[in-house]
Parts: structure tokens; C-alpha cells; sequence
């Protein structure tokens, strides 16, 4: 028997409610992220406050409805009173030894969430600073007035509280590249003592615990359970970080890498189910995957960058220009990202735009889709409701790193708002069309709404400047269904995303 996969979904076998923050996406300084990013006063399409239209136009495309800001490596050093007011001083951005000229700050970018459609996830300093310096900001952001720091949010402009609900206690503090880098123990008591101080400004607020930077650091998974031992009563979630690399031009390895990023998600949420126990608590420790992407064509122009050319505003940063094969990895993460919803309820995309990013701009010029950018939208606009238990059965293959490693990765979705399922599919294999079939008959009778692919004969094919978008998703796919069978013809080297509905 040839290559082939079976899938079985059912009303009744449902993994999570997918968490529409499964969608979040990453906005640092860094790069071009913000200044010619997001933000060109003086662009043809930029608003008042210097915010380009056309770029918030893709956001909105890409459906993105929570954004983490303001890093990153950025934030362990960063002066967010600085970014505030009148006077604006630029500073040293020691993380990516760029200047930062600090015009855009926490103002501008909650202004911009709001026409950009999305809620912020803020990050605080935990490198060089601590509890006092985070509660200022809080009391900044989120307190209604009549104290020090909320008067001084009034007389910048801003009466109503931003009211900021999501919070990162710090980024990365496990890499020695943080500055301010910690032990576990250092890191894990900090933590807790800045939870328990921004929770008596203000309850509501969601706490996100750091995690490990990857799982390849030496300090995993120890890091995450001496983190939870001091942190587990004040936060909600622990974060985790990957991205993937291409190594030795092998894209079939390539492809195998987001079965690493199951066994992460796993082994995280065990520590989170240890330290729950142990403690005799009673809450699930969520977790928030909140980087992940593709990340490595840039590496060596951005070191040459830092190292002879340092100190620029806004330099030309992590600017990977997306491959054809990325953003089957893009889509492969998507859908490990969705077989893990019952545990994964934050998850951001970084960057958005630039830096590493599915948008890219020119300075004056236009913007456009990275390859990367479909396979996120189709997940944010189809993905929403009930991920519906994976059970499915592949053919397998090894990888130079992999063992067993299935040919078809896919995921089912339900929304019963529009009572629509999504099968979202990948096929790994690079030379040959393989048969899906899916038992769709628990949901009556289906028919086809459409069964959109992107593919390509050229895996190295790119999206970019001057060139345009070569790299597009269409509606052709091969599918047809009877009697509640779904049999569709994945082609070598696809994304599919095969919506059904009722008859
Ligand atoms: O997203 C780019 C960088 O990757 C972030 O600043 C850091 O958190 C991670 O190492």
C-alpha cells in the first residue's frame, strides 16, 4: 500500500476551545519592527499618529488579536518612562546595539491596538530593573487616577486607564544573552515578588512566568520546575520559545522539526502537572508559546550588522525573507499549535512585520505578504471554535534527526457558529502526492465549501521587493465527499486547508 493518511473527527471527540490568543503575534524594537514598520510618520498611507494604514490593513488581514510588545531581548533593558511625554531621550538598545529614540513608547503602541484590532501583551523589565519599576508602570497603565504614575498617564493625553490585561514577568531570563540574565532561583523569587505586588494593583490581570528561551537550553526543563516552585500561586501561564532552523539544506528534516515542538509543549506541560501536584494545588498552569517561528536566513547579515556597523536607528535587522518551504513549517507549527490547545491558550507569531515577519514594508514604499503570512491567516480566520481530537493515522518516515515521522500532519476545527469544519493539512513528502481521506459522518451530511492550497514546484520561491508576491494560496485543491467520506489528493510539498459544511 502506498503513502497515505486516515482521519476520523467526530462532534463528540473534541480536544480544547481554541483560545482566540492562540493567533498573537510579536511586536519588539527591533530592526524595522517598529520605526518603518508598524509606524512612517510621513508615509502616503500613514494616519495622524503615524501609523501605516497599509500595514495595519494586513494585520487585520492576518487576524491577529493580541500583540506582544515591547520585547523581546529589547525589554530586560528598557526605560519605558523614556517613551512617555513630552521630553523623549534616546538610549542605547544594548540588546541589538541599535538607538532607540524611544518617539514610539507604551502610548503610542496602545493607541495603536486599537486601530490595528488587537489586545497587548505586555513585557516587563526583569533585567535590569525589578518590582518597584514594574508596579510604576502597572499603576501607569492600568490605575484609574489620583496617584503618582496614573496622574502622569492623565497629563500625557491618556484620561482612561489603557487597562492592560496580559503580562510577561520578564523575557528569556534563562539566556545568558539576557542582559540581566538569572539563575532559576533568582529569576523564580523575583518573579513572584513582582506577581504579588502587580496583582494588589490590579487583580485582574494574567501572568505569564519565563520559561525556557528552547528546549535545547541546558537549564531545561529544571529551569520551568524551579520557576513554578516559586511562581506556581502567582502566575497563570509559563512561556515557551522555538524557532526553526534549516540545517545542512535538508528540508525534509526541516519539515520533520515541529514533531521537537510537540515533545516541548509535553514535557512543559508535565513539569506544570508535577509542580501542581507537588504544591496540592488546584489551577492548570496554562502555557504561552509566545515566539515561535522560522528564523535563520538572516543570522550572518545581522551579525556583521552588530558587530561592524552598531548603534543605527531602526537598521535592517532579522530581516529573513520567507522561502515556499517556510511556510510549510509555518503551517506544520500552526497545526502542532492547535493539537496542543487543550494546554497552549497564548501563542505569538514573532515578529509581525520586518523583524522576522510575515509583513514586510519598504520605507515610503509598499507592503506586502511574506510566504509565511497565508498559513497564519488561514489558521486565524478558519481555526476558531473546537480543535477536534487528532486522530489520525499516517504513513511515516525517518528524518536525518526524526524517527516515525508522519507524511500527513493535519487537524481538524469546528466552528458551530458557522457550523463549519477546517481540516488543516500538511503533506511532508516531496516528491509525491498522498490520499487524506477523513469520516466526516458524525456531522450529517458535508459538503465542500472550498479546499485551498499553497504549493510550489520551486521550495526556495520568495515573496519580496521588487518582485511582488509569487508565492500565493488558491482554491484548487482536489476533494470531493460521499457519504460522509472526504477524500482529498494532498499534492507533494502542500498547506490545505479543506473547508466543509452542511448540505
Ligand atoms: O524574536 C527575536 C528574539 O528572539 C527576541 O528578542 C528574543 O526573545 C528571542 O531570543
Amino acid at each position: 500500500m502506498g503513502k497515505n493518511a486516515k482521519m476520523i473527527i467526530s462532534r463528540e471527540l473534541r480536544l480544547a476551545e481554541i483560545d482566540p490568543y492562540l493567533y498573537g503575534s510579536f511586536i519588539e524594537h527591533l530592526g524595522r519592527a517598529v520605526y518603518g514598520g508598524i509606524y512612517e510618520p510621513g508615509h502616503p498611507e500613514a494616519d495622524s499618529n503615524g501609523f501605516r494604514l497599509d500595514v495595519i490593513k494586513l494585520i487585520r488581514e492576518l487576524g491577529v488579536p493580541i500583540t506582544r510588545y515591547p520585547g523581546g531581548n529589547f525589554v530586560s533593558n528598557y526605560h519605558w518612562e523614556d517613551g512617555v511625554g513630552k521630553d523623549r531621550t534616546a538610549r542605547l538598545d544594548l540588546a541589538w546595539r541599535s538607538t532607540e529614540p524611544n518617539t514610539f513608547g507604551i502610548n503610542e503602541f496602545t493607541e495603536w491596538c486599537k486601530v490595528a484590532g488587537t489586545d497587548a501583551l505586555m513585557t516587563v523589565n526583569l533585567g535590569t530593573r525589578g518590582v518597584t519599576d514594574v508596579c510604576n508602570l502597572l499603576e501607569y497603565c492600568n490605575h484609574p487616577g489620583g496617584s503618582k504614575y496614573s496622574d502622569l498617564r492623565i497629563s500625557h493625553g491618556f484620561k482612561k486607564p489603557h487597562d492592560i490585561k496580559a503580562w510577561c514577568l520578564g523575557n528569556e531570563m534563562d539566556g545568558p544573552w539576557q542582559i540581566g540574565h538569572k539563575t532559576a532561583g533568582e529569576y523564580g523569587r523575583l518573579a513572584a515578588e513582582t506577581a504579588k505586588a502587580m496583582r494588589l494593583i490590579d487583580p485582574e490581570i494574567k501572568l505569564v512566568a519565563c520559561g525556557s528561551s528552547n528546549a535545547g537550553m541546558p537549564t531545561f526543563p529544571q529551569w520551568e520546575a524551579d520557576v513554578l516552585e516559586h511562581t506556581y500561586e502567582y502566575v497563570d501561564y509559563i512561556s515557551l520559545h522555538q524557532y526553526i532552523k534549516k540545517q545542512d539544506g535538508d528540508t525534509t528534516d526541516f519539515l520533520a522539526q515541529t514533531d521537537s515542538m510537540d515533545s516541548f509543549i509535553h514535557t512543559v506541560a508535565a513539569v506544570c502537572d508535577y509542580t501542581k501536584a507537588k504544591q496540592r494545588g488546584k489551577k492548570d498552569i496554562k502555557l504561552s508559546f509566545d515566539e515561535w517561528n522560522v528564523w535563520y536566513h538572516s543570522n550572518s547579515a545581522d551579525d556583521e550588522t552588530m558587530k561592524l556597523h552598531p548603534w543605527g536607528v531602526a537598521p535592517r535587522l532579522l530581516e529573513d525573507n520567507y522561502t515556499f518551504e517556510d511556510a510549510l513549517v509555518a503551517g506544520l507549527i500552526l497545526i502542532t499549535l492547535l493539537k496542543n490547545s487543550d494546554r497552549v491558550k497564548i501563542a505569538c507569531l514573532a515578529q509581525l512585520v520586518n523583524v522576522i515577519a510575515p509583513i514586510m514594508t519598504e520605507p515610503g514604499g509598499a507592503a506586502l505578504r511574506q510566504t509565511i503570512f497565508y498559513p497564519f491567516s488561514h489558521a486565524s480566520r478558519f481555526g476558531r471554535g473546537t480543535a477536534l481530537a487528532p486522530i489520525l493515522t499516517s504513513t511515516k518516515h525517518d528524518t536525518k534527526s526524526f524517527e516515525g515521522v508522519n507524511d500527513i500532519e493535519a487537524i481538524a476545527t469546528y466552528d458551530a457558529d458557522a457550523d463549519t469544519i477546517t481540516i488543516f493539512a500538511v503533506n511532508r513528502d516531496l516528491n509525491d502526492s498522498i490520499p487524506l481521506e477523513c469520516d466526516v459522518r458524525d456531522f450529517g451530511d458535508c459538503r465542500i465549501i472550498e479546499h485551498i492550497t499553497l504549493e510550489s514546484d520551486d521550495l526556495q520561491a520568495v515573496n519580496g521587493f521588487p518582485h511582488g508576491e509569487t508565492v500565493r494560496p488558491s482554491s484548487s485543491g482536489e476533494s470531493s465527499i460521499d457519504n460522509g467520506r472526504l477524500n482529498a489528493v494532498l499534492k507533494k510539498a502542500s498547506w490545505n486547508v479543506i473547508r466543509l459544511g452542511a448540505k
